[in-house]
């Protein structure tokens, strides 16, 4: 399973590239306001640390105006993915966008249609947001269950790519459901090392270790 980082801060996403944790980023207009950075300088940054995909979202709801803002983020870096939205203008941008060689990333995500709609337009990866299902009081994980069949029932090729993911459990879910890819906020990455065993057994170790007296090297 590929770990994409949810985030358009620098600073986060080097320290996780410099760990080896990471295979992509995705960018969306909330993150780009969060990081106080232009766009077009942002992704610019992001896409020399990541060699691999680096999704900047279109802001124009229009499919004209979507194909021109898709061209200006394409020049950026040969690894920008075109983030669109799940409307019908953005499945027909989704399909021309492709046609032209690009990576598409088919965003806001809610429904078993809607990802089978982005695999019939070709989408690279198809983002289905399961924290903001959950937040309505709906398992979003079943939705992943959903696509993950539909998608091996064709053999699409479109990746699913868990977003808006909020919690280490959803990463586990992911997983276990065979999802290609998570993206996930940097704490929620950095989280999954974390088990309490661990870090009890590393002070005995260590302990143990220090009353040998001895040294390594
Ligand atoms: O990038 C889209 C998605 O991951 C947003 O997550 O936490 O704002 O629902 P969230």
């Amino acid at each position: 399973m590929k770990f994409f980082v949810d985030t358009a801060d620098v600073k986060e996403i080097r320290e996780l590239n410099d760990l080896g944790l990471l295979d992509g980023v995705t960018t969306n207009p909330s993150l780009i306001l969060k990081s106080g950075g232009k766009i077009d300088e942002v992704t610019r940054q992001i896409c020399e640390i990541v060699k691999g995909p680096v999704s900047a979202e279109v802001t124009a709801t229009e499919y004209s105006e979507m194909m021109q803002q898709a061209k200006v983020l394409a020049k950026i870096a040969d690894n920008v993915c075109i983030k669109v939205p799940l409307t019908l203008d953005g499945l027909k941008a989704c399909k021309a966008i492709r046609s032209e060689g690009r990576l598409v990333n088919v965003t806001l995500c809610f429904s078993a249609n809607q990802a089978l709609l982005a695999a019939k337009a070709g989408a690279t990866f198809i983002s289905p947001f399961v924290g903001r299902i959950d937040d309505i009081g709906i398992d979003g994980m079943e939705l992943i269950e959903e696509i993950k069949t539909i998608y091996d029932n064709y053999a699409f090729e479109t990746e699913i790519l868990v977003a808006s993911v909020r919690t280490v459990n959803h990463v586990k879910q992911a997983a276990l459901i065979g999802a290609d890819v998570v993206t996930a906020p940097p704490a929620t990455l950095k989280a999954l090392v974390k088990h309490p065993l661990t870090d009890k057994g590393l002070d005995q170790f260590l302990a143990d270790w220090a009353k040998t007296g001895q040294s390594i090297g």
